[in-house]
């Protein structure tokens, strides 16, 4: 990976329930932050213009919108979010879906990442859901699947990285949620690491949301995250 601002490897969640409170927070970060992700709290919220608004105001945009359809109707969606002007799109890891999604966002600046296996799932789960595999070797497998069919990056959990890492080409760009400052409140992240762990374990970009939102001084917040990454050699 060429080297990257560190500024430019923190994703600010904005998971706020309309717009106007993303657009003020959006402010109140001001230079502080450079990329943003839009999920579907605020994407359902009316915010999908907000990626177009962002991204013409210089911001990266992340639009977390987990597709996954029939190829058609995936390919198509690619597209309009291209349109919007996002950076990154989430699919989840089918290779149907990774394959049209692939395919019709090139040509385009948007990057599609997949989303291996949900992090709130564990082996029970998946049995539940009729999978035969645990949650490490179907992570295995399809980041391997999105490797090969051309998917651009992974979100994977910090526990992930490290492996994934070896796994994959270094071109592939891995993006983790569940960052956690030292001594910040863990919400319903179970499984956490600091930035600066995350970073030395192969991640690309950190996906930070409440730890930021919540915080008395979300500049602050935000600025601490970034010193803290450029202080890791990652
Ligand atoms: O507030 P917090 O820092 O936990 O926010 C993390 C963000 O990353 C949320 O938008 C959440 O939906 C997202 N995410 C996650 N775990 C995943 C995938 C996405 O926490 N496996």
């Amino acid at each position: 990976m060429t080297v990257m601002d560190p500024r430019d490897r923190l994703i600010v969640a904005l998971d706020v329930p309309d717009v106007a409170s993303a657009k003020a927070m959006v402010e109140g970060l001001g230079d502080s932050v450079t990329f943003y992700k839009i999920g579907y709290q605020l994407g359902y919220a009316g915010g999908l213009p907000l990626v177009r608004e962002l991204a013409d105001a210089g911001k990266k945009v992340f639009a977390d919108l987990k597709m996954h359809d029939i190829g058609n109707t995936v390919a198509r969606g690619v597209e309009s979010v291209a349109k919007l002007g996002a950076t990154f799109l989430t699919v989840h890891a089918y290779p149907q879906t990774m394959q049209a999604a692939a395919n019709a966002s090139k040509g385009s600046d948007l990057k599609i990442l997949a989303v291996t296996v949900l992090t709130s799932y564990d082996n029970e789960d998946l049995k539940a859901a009729g999978y035969q595999l645990g949650v490490s070797d179907l992570v295995t497998t399809r980041a391997q699947q999105a490797q090969v069919l051309g998917v651009d990056g992974l979100v994977c959990s910090p526990e992930e990285v490290g492996n994934l890492r070896k796994l994959i080409k270094p071109e592939m760009v891995l993006v983790t949620p569940g960052v956690r400052p030292a001594g910040a409140d863990l919400g319903d992240q179970k499984r956490v690491m600091t930035p600066a762990r995350a970073i030395a374990a192969g991640s690309d970009y950190l996906v930070v949301g409440r730890p930021i939102l919540a915080a008395a001084d979300p500049k602050a917040a935000a600025e601490a995250i970034v010193a803290e990454i450029a202080q890791t050699r990652g």
